[in-house]
């Protein structure tokens, strides 16, 4: 599933990227999918605010047993990373969360990280983006904050795995409809 550099990448780098994940025709078919299903703000902290400063993307939470179609395919993909994900670097990953994210012209996600140690099990990060004949003029790049700084282009079925704990990231305004599916593993 994972070369010996893709996770080599992840100890030392944090995280690696792959050109494909899904295919490219189910890639379209989950985009699909995703257009229909109703989304909401994302919000901010534990109080979910909204903060148009930090994120004015939109969100909605998938649950792996509901998911039907192109969805649950993606699921199923997502559930197969972890096996090799454990093999490969002993990260004692139990489950996922996923989530469909929306960012519509002119929406971003601030500097973050998606756990901090002790306060959330979330140790991986993992998402695949939507978005067929992406370019650099249409924004929305995902830059990760690892030494040098690094911008990665949301082309259609990549996939980019991190550790939530360890990588600080931002999505640059977009300016187009910027769809990805991401899956956060977690040791519980
Ligand atoms: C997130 C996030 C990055 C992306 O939802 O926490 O950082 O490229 N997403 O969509
Ligand atoms: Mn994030």
């Amino acid at each position: 599933m994972f070369t010996a550099t893709e996770v080599e990448q992840l100890g030392s780098r944090g995280f690696f990227t792959k050109p494909a994940f899904l295919g490219p025709s189910l890639a379209l078919q989950v985009r699909a999918e995703a257009q229909r299903v109703p989304m909401k703000r994302a919000g901010i902290r534990r109080g979910h605010e909204l903060d148009d400063a930090v994120r004015t993307d939109e969100i909605a939470w998938l649950t792996a047993g509901e998911a039907t179609g192109a969805l649950a395919e993606a699921v199923a993909h997502f559930a197969a990373l972890m096996q090799p994900l454990n093999e490969a670097a002993w990260l004692g990953l139990r489950s996922f969360d996923l989530q469909l994210s929306h960012y519509g012209p002119g929406a971003h996600y601030a500097r973050h990280r998606d756990a901090f140690p002790g306060q959330d099990n979330r140790r991986v990060t993992a998402i695949v983006y939507l978005n067929e004949g992406w370019g650099p003029q249409h924004g929305g790049q995902l830059r990760l904050h690892v030494a040098p700084p690094i911008d990665l282009e949301p082309t259609l079925d990549r996939l980019v795995i991190f550790r939530s704990e360890l990588v600080e990231h931002e999505v640059l305004e977009s300016k187009a409809d910027r769809w990805a599916l991401t899956a956060w593993f977690s040791a519980r």
